[in-house]
């Protein structure tokens, strides 16, 4: 069911989706890894897509009432919703985070975990929204991202930020690397 909906997807806005299915689970497990959980706030995962990422995360401790689900596609929000009851839902374009912040009155965040093709986006989009994780990361938040390129530590570089990888995810279609960008 999750694969069937993700390839209509894709048939229908490829550039947005960047991959043809989803994620497998070892990438969720491969960021709940990553995150620091003696840190207080939400994570906030973007692009959640069906939500594959979103069950392992929990699966592997993420406490469920603690993520923040930001997905553009509204019929993947309903999936996600009905999957995830205990987590935040938001049918909004990561680029609006800050109106979205205020308005839920939250002001702590512990990390963004990203599987956004911040290369099928397009530059002008993606290049906005490197610039906002940048400002995050700055004020201490973490930001994760997958990534199919071995070449993301460079482009983040352009955006003053410092990506560490710290995995690699043979059991993915492709096989995706994991970088982590803090300010430490
Ligand atoms: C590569 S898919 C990843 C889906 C899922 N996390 C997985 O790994 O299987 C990227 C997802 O990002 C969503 N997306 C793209 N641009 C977005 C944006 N600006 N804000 C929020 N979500 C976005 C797409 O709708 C899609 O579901």
């Amino acid at each position: 069911m999750s694969k069937r909906i993700f390839l209509k997807k894709w048939f229908a806005n490829p550039f947005r989706m960047g991959s043809i299915i989803p994620s497998t689970s070892s990438v969720g497990k491969c960021f709940a890894k990553n995150i620091n959980l003696n840190k207080d706030g939400f994570i906030i995962e973007v692009g959640s897509g069906t939500g594959t990422v979103t069950e392992s995360l929990i699966k592997h401790g993420v406490p469920e009432e603690k993520i923040i689900c930001f997905e553009i596609d509204n019929e993947f929000c309903s999936v996600l919703a009905k999957k995830f009851p205990k987590a935040k839902v938001l049918n909004r374009d990561i680029l609006h985070i800050d109106d979205i912040l205020v308005e839920l009155g939250i002001d702590t965040i512990n990390s963004f975990v990203s599987t956004l093709p911040l290369i099928s986006l397009g530059a002008e989009k993606s290049t906005q929204i490197m610039k906002l994780f940048a400002r995050f990361v700055d004020s201490g938040v973490d930001y994760l991202q997958m990534s199919y390129s071995p070449f993301f530590k460079k482009k983040s570089k352009k955006y003053g930020l410092n990506a560490n990888k710290c995995g690699y995810i043979l059991n993915n279609f492709p096989p995706a690397y994991l970088y982590l960008c803090n300010n430490t």
